[in-house]
């Protein structure tokens, strides 16, 4: 009281002291709290942590080790690996493959429309970060630690389930688990800006590219 009402002397020098120090220390203090920091954290991380048995995404639950790529499974309704392979045509009773089909056909059916989609939606989000070639050096990639994914890297989607990649792509950086931190991935949570079937069609259109498939549980 004597410092807050002081006319004159002493405690009227330390009122002014205290109106220029405590907000200085205040504000000190704050700015340390908020100063981004650009050293790496001491802790290592999992860069492929443990996924969670299912997924909720869009509203819907996946059981990561039962659901599928649907642009995988072929007119039957199975999962189908050489389905992945040509460019299968219907025709009439049989089906007509054309081996050395690509994606950029205009007359790509199936499987390749679907590569072709994904690849569109690649270019349109993801090589920024991950690349043009998918090899993880995209234009914003050294902005970022850990830098994104390379996908030509036999460590990354090779060695993985499809429905994890789902489980990556759908939730992103802020997604993973207590493992796969304190390091921040910046990877987007894509759940927010791609419907389902774009997940698909993008995790497709990667393991095309790179020339991959997902493992599987067989
Ligand atoms: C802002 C930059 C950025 C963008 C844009 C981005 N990613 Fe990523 N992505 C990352 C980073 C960073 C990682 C994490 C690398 C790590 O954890 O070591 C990552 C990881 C991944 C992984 C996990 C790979 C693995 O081995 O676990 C997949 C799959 C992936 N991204 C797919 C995509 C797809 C698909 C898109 C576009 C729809 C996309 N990313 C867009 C930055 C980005």
């Amino acid at each position: 009281m004597n410092v807050l009402d002081a006319k004159t002397g002493a405690n009227r020098i330390l009122r002014y002291a205290y109106l220029i120090v405590l907000p200085i220390l205040i504000g000190g203090f704050s700015y340390n709290a908020m100063v981004p920091k650009s050293e790496e954290p001491i802790e290592l991380r999992t860069v492929h942590p443990a996924p969670p048995a299912s997924t909720k995404v869009h509203g819907k639950t996946y059981t990561l080790q039962t659901s599928q790529n649907p642009y995988r499974v072929n007119p039957e309704g199975k999962y189908d690996q050489d389905y992945s392979n040509a460019n299968i045509v219907e025709q009439g009773m049989g089906r007509l493959m054309k081996p050395n089909a690509n994606p950029w056909d205009k007359d790509a059916q199936g499987y390749l429309k679907y590569v072709r989609e994904g690849g569109e939606i690649f270019y349109q989000n993801c090589h920024f970060c991950h690349g043009d070639n998918l090899n993880g050096r995209g234009l914003h990639a050294f902005a970022f630690n850990p830098i994104p994914a390379n996908f030509t890297d036999p460590g990354t989607i090779a060695q993985l389930q499809e429905t994890f990649i789902f489980w990556r792509v759908s939730k992103g950086g802020i997604g993973l688990p207590n493992e796969g931190f304190p390091w921040a991935s910046v990877m987007p949570p894509w759940e927010q800006h791609l419907t389902v079937d774009e997940i698909w069609k993008v995790i497709l259109f990667e393991y095309w590219h790179t020339g991959y498939y997902p493992r599987t549980w067989d």
